[in-house]
C-alpha cells in the first residue's frame, strides 16, 4: 500500500495566514497527505508568507535556499510558496528559485491539489488569479476532526482603502465578503468539533457586508448577532477594524451581544492628522477618538488595541508627539507598533523617507510607553474575577493555561479543569505575560 504523503508548512504573517495555513492543509489532506513535524520529513514544503514584512521577498528567496539541499536528496520533494509574497512576485519567484514548483496566490488554494499533481507530472504550477469561485466553498469537504476550543473564521477578505504604506488592496485583491449562510455553517460546524470560542477574520472584518439568507447585505453585527445564537460557541471576536466602518450597530453589539468579547483592535496609525491624510486614512485623530468615546460607552470596560506606524514618509518630531498624545488619550491594553518601510508598488514607497534612526528611536519611544499601559491594563487585573477559557496545559505539571474575556493569558496551577472549559478565576498576579490566578469556583 503506498504510505500517506507529508506535507509540511510553514507560516508567516497575520492570522488570516494560518487560517489559510489550515485550509491548505485540508485541501492537500483530501489529496492523501498527512502533516510532517520537520520540512526534512516532507514530501511538500509550502512556505505561507507575508508580505508585511520589511524585504518580505528576499526572505523568501533566502529560505528557499536553505531547502536546496532537501531537494537534492529528494528529488521528489514539491515545493511551493504561497500568500501575499507569492501573489506579488508571481512567476518571478520560479525564475529567480527554480527549485520552486508551484506558486499559489490567496485566493487558490483550493487548486492546489490539481497544482501538486501538475508538479508530481514534473511541470511547474502556478496560479494567482482571482478567480470568481469561492475558494471557501470548495474547501468544504474536509474530514470531521476534533479541534481545539478556538478558532479563526475568514468572513472577509482583501480592502478597498488603499492605505499609502499598504500592500493590501493589491496582493488580496478587492475587498469580498463571504455569504452569511455559509459563515454559520462553517461556525457550527467548528462548534460541533469542539471550538467554543470564534474570531471572525478579515483584513478590513467590519466592511463586512456578505449577502444574507434572502439576498440582501448583512452588516458585521448582523452576522456577529446570529452566530451569538449558536448553542455551544460562548464567544466571538473579529479581527482587523478600520474605524471609518465601526458602524451604529457594531458599536452597540459591543454592549448588548453577550458573546461578543470586551476586546477591540482598532489601528489608527498615527495620531498627526497632517500624516494620516498622507496615509490616506480617511480619518482624523480627533473622529477616531470620539469613536473611541462612543465605543467605551457602549462597553466601559473594552480592552482596546492598536497599529501604529513611525517614520512615515513626512512625519516630524511633531506629528510623532501627536501619536504619543493620542495613545496617552486613548490608553491601550495591547498594540502592535513598526517602523515605516516601504513597500514596491505603493504610493509613500516613491516619497523621500526618513532616516533610519529617526524611526528607530521613535518606536523605542512609543513602544516604551505603549509597554507601560499594556502592563498596567494587565496589573489592573489583579484582584478582579475574570472568565478563562481554557485551552491547554500550562508548562508545570497540573498547569492550565487560556484567555480571559480580554484576550490576556491567563494560568492556574493544579486544577484537573480540561480544555474547552470556561471557568471564573480570581487574579493574583500579573507576570511579564501572563496572569497567574486561581479557580474561584462560582
Ligand atoms: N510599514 C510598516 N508597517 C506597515 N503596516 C502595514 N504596512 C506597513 C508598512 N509599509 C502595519 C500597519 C497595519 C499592520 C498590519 O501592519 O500598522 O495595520
Ligand atoms: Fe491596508 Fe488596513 Fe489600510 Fe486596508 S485598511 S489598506 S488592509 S492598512
Amino acid at each position: 500500500m503506498a504510505q500517506a504523503k507529508k506535507l509540511y508548512i510553514r507560516t508567516y504573517g497575520c492570522q488570516m495566514n494560518v487560517y489559510d495555513s489550515e485550509r491548505m492543509a485540508e485541501a492537500m489532506g483530501s489529496a492523501g497527505y498527512t502533516q510532517a513535524a520537520t520540512p526534512e520529513e516532507a514530501d511538500m514544503i509550502l512556505l505561507n508568507t507575508c508580505h508585511i514584512r520589511e524585504k518580505a521577498a528576499e526572505k523568501v528567496y533566502s529560505e528557499l535556499g536553505r531547502f536546496k539541499p532537501l531537494k537534492e536528496a529528494n528529488p521528489d520533494l514539491k515545493i511551493g510558496v504561497a500568500g501575499c509574497v507569492a501573489q506579488a512576485e508571481g512567476e518571478e519567484i520560479m525564475r529567480r528559485q527554480p527549485l520552486v514548483d508551484m506558486v499559489v496566490g490567496p485566493q487558490s488554494y483550493h487548486r492546489l491539489p490539481q497544482m501538486e499533481a501538475r508538479a508530481r507530472q514534473g511541470g511547474k504550477a502556478l496560479d494567482t488569479d482571482f478567480p470568481e469561485d469561492d475558494k471557501f466553498d470548495t474547501l468544504r469537504t474536509r474530514p470531521k476532526a476534533k479541534r481545539g476550543p478556538t478558532a479563526f473564521l475568514t468572513v472577509q477578505e482583501g480592502c478597498d482603502k488603499f492605505c499609502a504604506f499598504c500592500v493590501v488592496p493589491y496582493t488580496r485583491g478587492a475587498e469580498v465578503s463571504r455569504p452569511a449562510p455559509r459563515v454559520l455553517e462553517e461556525a457550527r460546524d467548528l462548534v460541533e468539533r469542539g471550538v467554543r470560542e470564534i474570531t471572525l477574520l478579515g483584513q478590513n472584518v467590519n466592511a463586512y457586508h456578505g449577502a444574507g439568507p434572502d439576498g440582501a447585505d448583512w452588516s458585521l453585527a448582523r452576522l456577529i448577532w446570529a452566530l451569538n445564537d449558536i448553542d455551544g460557541l460562548e464567544r466571538i471576536r473579529f479581527t482587523t477594524s478600520h474605524p471609518n466602518d465601526m458602524t451604529d450597530d457594531l458599536i452597540a453589539a459591543h454592549g448588548t451581544c453577550d458573546k461578543l468579547m470586551p476586546y477591540l483592535h482598532l489601528p489608527v496609525q498615527s495620531g498627526s492628522d497632517r500624516i494620516l491624510k498622507r496615509m490616506n486614512r480617511k480619518h482624523t485623530a480627533e473622529s477616531y477618538l470620539r469613536l473611541i468615546e462612543r465605543i467605551r460607552a457602549a462597553r466601559p470596560d473594552i480592552l482596546l488595541s492598536g497599529d501604529f506606524i513611525v517614520g512615515f514618509p513626512e512625519e516630524t518630531e511633531a506629528d510623532f508627539q501627536a501619536t504619543l498624545d493620542l495613545i496617552e488619550e486613548v490608553n491601550y491594553g495591547y498594540a502592535f507598533s513598526f517602523k515605516y518601510s516601504t513597500r514596491p508598488g505603493t504610493p509613500a514607497a516613491e516619497r523621500a523617507q526618513l532616516d533610519e534612526d529617526v524611526k528607530s528611536d521613535r518606536l523605542q519611544r512609543l513602544q516604551a510607553l505603549l509597554t507601560r499601559q499594556q502592563r498596567a491594563a494587565q496589573d489592573a487585573m489583579v484582584g478582579r474575577q475574570v472568565k478563562v477559557l481554557f485551552e491547554k496545559p500550562g508548562r508545570e505539571p497540573g498547569q492550565m493555561v487560556g484567555k480571559s474575556d480580554y484576550l490576556h493569558a491567563v494560568h492556574v496551577a493544579d486544577t484537573g479543569i480540561a480544555a474547552g472549559q470556561i471557568a471564573p478565576v480570581e487574579i493574583l498576579e500579573s507576570g511579564p505575560n501572563s496572569l497567574a490566578g486561581r479557580l474561584s469556583g462560582g
